[in-house]
């Protein structure tokens, strides 16, 4: 599956307004579990600049806000974008900034310490995740925490947990990919046997 990312962009422009309270009861707890790990592996320094991938709504980017020096999320809807800005101007949030910005060219110039993306990268087929996994690792960061839909077991489950839009990688695919590309996987966190969490440090980062 390979969805126009204009297609892609609109659908999430289209349930933004409802997207934090739309997730599926089934997913929700498996969701909101990824996403404390994310937040909790990011574990970013005062002064660093985090980067969030695929952000959304700004669920990640606003809650590591409190610990980083600036945060910076990226997206291709403006729908979503739209409804994270409004977050953090309703929670007085200043130390974050929301634009458009695609895995493969993030659209942000300075330097980034630690890269987060949580349920979005699924969104790019097997190919794209890799040429997407390049670009992350030439930001140079020291660390990447990548939460999404990952394979642990069969790659063809007779009963897929997410539906549309999903084009899960296998764990393996993944940890060698950000190998691959010069990082150590420092942590592999099983959420549910279709979804996790990759801690990846860049090799000799301090
Ligand atoms: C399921 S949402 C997850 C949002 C957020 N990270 C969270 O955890 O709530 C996936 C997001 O990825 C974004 N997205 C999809 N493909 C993308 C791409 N190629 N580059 C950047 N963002 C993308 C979508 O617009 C959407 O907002």
């Amino acid at each position: 599956m390979d969805e126009p990312i204009d297609d892609l962009a609109d659908r999430f422009s289209q349930i933004a307004d409802q997207y934090d309270d739309k997730h599926g009861s089934k997913e929700k707890p498996i969701y909101d579990a990824c996403a404390t790990l994310v937040i909790e592996h990011a574990d970013p320094r005062p002064d660093d600049v985090v980067l969030d991938l695929g952000t959304g709504t700004g669920l990640i980017a606003l809650a590591l806000a409190g610990d980083a020096g600036h945060v910076v999320g990226r997206d291709i809807s403006d729908g979503m974008i739209e409804q994270a800005r409004s977050k953090a101007a309703d929670g007085g949030i200043e130390n974050v900034e929301f634009g458009y910005g695609e895995f493969r060219d993030p659209q942000y110039d300075g330097d980034v310490d630690v890269v987060v993306s949580n349920f979005a990268l699924h969104h790019l087929p097997d190919e794209k995740k890799h040429e997407a996994i390049e670009a992350i690792a030439d930001l140079g960061p020291r660390r990447f925490v990548l939460g999404d839909a990952m394979f642990f077991g069969s790659t063809d489950p007779e009963e897929p947990l997410f539906g549309h839009g999903i084009d899960a990688a296998t764990v393996g695919m993944l940890v060698d990919v950000l190998t691959d590309v010069g990082f150590v996987v420092t942590a592999v966190e099983r959420v549910h046997d279709q979804v996790g969490v990759l801690v990846a440090e860049r090799v000799g980062g301090d």
